[in-house]
């Protein structure tokens, strides 16, 4: 399973590619906006900046809701730099802009998909990822787990290649129940890859051996 880091921090990009387990990244305005990225140059730039410190793929999400404008605005953020993936909302406009890219060889993130027939949607206009969110069905009492398990079930059934990018997680939990429902990626903040490191066994075993180690 990949793991992607969902941020557009830069000093948290670069702790997560030093921890060697990172395979990429994913943003959107809301990122952006929340490290203060104002202006289309400053955008732009800092995409460079996340590309230049990682090695896999970058999610870069258009604002344009209509298919010339997402077109047109994808291709400028592909021109920036090779791992650079166009995220597109769930959108009749933007399943047809993402049937545009898929025959240019331009990779592509379905984001804001709440459902199996959006996932199998995304899929058929050949999305390279399909991104459910499943911490914001799970604040609305519905099952985000169950939806991965539904769109895993459909990708299986047909040999869709679309990967399935598990977004909006929250907690360690949902990391290892995509990883055993076999969600190809999932993405997450810092502090909750950096959390299924920790288990109070493991410290209190080091310390002994530590202390062990003195005597
Ligand atoms: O990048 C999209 C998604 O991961 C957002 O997560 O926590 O805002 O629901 P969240």
């Amino acid at each position: 399973m990949k793991f992607f880091i969902d941020t557009a921090n830069l000093a948290q990009i670069k702790e997560a590619q030093n921890m060697g387990v990172l395979d990429g990244v994913t943003t959107n305005p809301s990122l952006m906006a929340k490290e203060g990225i104002k202006g289309q140059d400053n955008i732009l730039k800092h995409y460079v900046d996340i590309c230049n410190i990682v090695t896999g793929d970058v999610s870069a999400e258009v604002i344009a809701t209509d298919y010339e404008g997402i077109v047109r605005e994808g291709e400028t953020l592909v021109e920036l730099h090779p791992q650079i993936v166009v995220k597109v909302p769930m959108i009749a406009d933007g399943i047809k802009a993402i049937k545009y890219f898929t025959e240019k060889g331009i990779k592509t993130n379905c984001t804001l998909v709440f459902s199996a027939g959006q996932a199998l949607l995304a899929a058929k206009a050949g999305a390279t990822y399909v991104s459910p969110f499943i911490g914001r069905l799970d604040d609305v009492s519905t099952d985000g787990l169950s939806l991965i398990e539904d769109i895993r079930l459909i990708y299986d059934n047909y040999g869709y290649e679309t990967q399935i990018l598990a977004a909006s997680v929250r907690h360690p939990m949902h990391i290892i129940e995509c990883a055993k429902i076999g969600a190809d990626v999932v993405t997450c903040p810092l502090n909750v890859i950096a959390s299924l490191m920790k288990h109070p066994l493991t410290d209190n075993g080091l310390a002994q051996f530590l202390a062990d180690a003195k005597k």
